[in-house]
């Protein structure tokens, strides 16, 4: 394979490999996320969001107590943990007090652990951002008001709005999109929270790379040109 066909079969690759699909399941699309996993501010109001609401069924348990105080898109203050964990230890992962029977109980479900729920579902950030923004009256009415989720898979859900986005006040919208958002972005980030730093690392072995290829490319123009005169 010629040289510049290689170099845009490679540059193709990185285009499908790099690609997100935004299609929930059934075919509803999702609403779009504003969000970003190197903004910190972000990150740290979304896991307030997660702290006061969430925790009160969710677990996050590869999330540790250290572990907002090591990542620096985090970097809480040792105060600031100290208060969140409360009597649990520092390297603990972070978990709801709701046990599994309770919750079984109380909802019909246990609700999942969401480490690693932006990995593990189509759509990923969006798909979280588009649940909690997606409690409606049932089209049909069939489905419970508080139970219809439009982006729900099957559109019948456990979680009880967390928010409380059904039949919410206009002027509300905007501050309860920015809360699902911020802990769609904070969710986002604990869930492979060594992205960042892999990016940057991977730009420079791109870069590396690249300065190598022409590195190569040259001294093979220069041994050629040589051995061609003979
Ligand atoms: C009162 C308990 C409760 C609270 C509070 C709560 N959830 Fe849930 N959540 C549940 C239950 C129960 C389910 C399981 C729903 C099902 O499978 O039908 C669930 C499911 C989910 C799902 C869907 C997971 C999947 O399987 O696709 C996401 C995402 C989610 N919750 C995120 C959140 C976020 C983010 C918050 C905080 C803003 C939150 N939840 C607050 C109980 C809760």
């Amino acid at each position: 394979m010629k040289f510049n066909k290689l170099l845009i079969a490679v540059g193709i690759l990185a285009m499908f490999s790099t690609a997100h699909t935004a299609i929930a399941n059934e075919g509803v699309a999702l609403k779009h996320a504003e969000i970003s996993v190197t903004d910190q501010a972000q990150i740290r109001r979304g896991l307030t969001v997660f702290t006061d609401v969430c925790m009160g069924c969710h677990s996050a348990t590869y999330v540790t107590y250290k572990d907002l105080m090591d990542y620096p898109e985090i970097a809480l203050t040792r105060e600031a943990v100290d208060e969140l964990r409360g009597d649990h230890a520092l390297t603990e992962g972070m978990r709801t007090d709701l046990s599994a029977e309770d919750a079984k109980s109380s909802y019909g479900k246990v609700p999942p652990d969401l480490s690693v729920i932006v990995n593990a579902r189509n759509g990923g950030a969006n798909y979280v951002y588009s649940v909690l923004t997606g409690f409606e009256h049932d089209p049909k009415g069939r489905i419970p008001d508080g139970n219809y989720n439009e982006y729900f898979p099957g559109h019948r859900i456990a979680m009880p709005d967390p928010l409380a986005w059904l039949d919410h006040e206009p002027a509300d919208t905007a501050q309860l999109e920015k809360d699902a958002q911020d802990v769609a972005a904070f969710l986002a980030f604990a869930t492979d929270p060594h992205q960042n730093q892999r990016r940057v690392i991977g730009f420079w072995v791109m870069g590396f790379l690249l300065l190598l290829t022409l590195v190569l490319w040259r001294l093979k123009v220069e041994v050629w040109k040589d051995v061609k005169k003979h």
